[in-house]
């Protein structure tokens, strides 16, 4: 199955998981941190999924979002809830590797999204699509698989409703199997895939980004002193990172 059918046969699941605390705790908090004020900003959301961020992106006042996914029925999704709920979100069911917007935007994000390119081959082309998206000085951020943290034994994230398993130690290729269990109890399983971090540096700057860097995730500080957290926080299952594209550049190279 391709990764667009796993997720048509899981989009209610991976919606629901969205309730998961960690979602909005350490996920959602590093990503507003890491993307300041996105007012009179335009922003292309790479995997969107079923437009969680794409929705919260509008209403923090971007002035254009198209979310893109490879997924018929998380985009579908996505497009019933911007029937329900207009915010002026567009979304386009396509592979993130071969899209280019009308326009070069301000922002991109890749949420979950870089973790899908089994090879560097795949990881470049990901890559290459989000500097071609940019204008020049414009933003990378995204959230990701943390490549620089795997699975050790003994690590235990199922409080957090997430599970992950791969080889000890993973190699180049391999994959990662993220199980979630929402709060209804329901459980789901996809795979990521594990490339190791100097593959993400050298594709990035591959691709245009001198810049690349890993951010640690982080804990809304109201939650700060719940020692609930600290599993997930020392086992760091999950990363942000950023990149720019440098000021003066053209759209398609330096
Ligand atoms: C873990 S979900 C994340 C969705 C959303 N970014 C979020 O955080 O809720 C990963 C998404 O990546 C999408 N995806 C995987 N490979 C893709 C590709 N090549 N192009 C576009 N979307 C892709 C999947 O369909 C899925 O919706």
């Amino acid at each position: 199955m391709s990764d667009g059918q796993v997720y048509d046969t899981i989009a209610e699941h991976y919606r629901e998981s969205k309730w998961l605390l960690f979602r909005h705790f350490i996920e959602r908090y590093t990503l507003v941190e890491l993307l300041g004020d996105l007012r009179d900003r335009t922003v292309l959301d790479l995997a969107c999924g079923e437009g969680v961020y794409a929705r919260q992106f509008k209403r923090s006042g971007a002035a254009g979002v198209t979310g893109v996914d490879v997924s018929e029925q998380m985009i579908a999704l996505a497009e019933a809830d911007e029937r329900r709920d207009p915010l002026g979100c567009r979304y386009v069911c396509a592979d993130a590797a071969a899209f280019t917007p009308a326009a070069p935007v301000d922002v991109v994000t890749a949420i979950y999204l870089l973790n899908y390119a089994r090879t560097r081959a795949e990881l470049d082309r990901f890559l290459q699509a989000c500097y071609r998206a940019l204008r020049p000085g414009g933003i990378l951020v995204g959230f990701n698989d943390n490549v620089r943290r795997p699975p050790r034994p003994g690590d235990s994230l199922a409080k957090y409703g997430l599970e992950k398993t791969c080889p000890d130690p993973p190699r180049e290729s391999d994959a990662i199997r993220y199980r979630l269990t929402n709060h209804d109890g329901q459980a789901f399983e996809f795979d990521n895939y594990y490339l190791e971090p100097a593959t993400y540096a050298a594709a990035a700057r591959a691709a245009g980004f001198d810049d690349f860097r890993w951010v640690d995730a982080m804990l809304e500080p109201s939650e700060q002193d719940d020692s609930y957290w600290d599993d997930f926080m020392t086992q760091e299952p999950l990363t942000g990172f950023t990149a720019s594209k440098a000021a003066g550049t053209s759209a398609t190279g330096r």
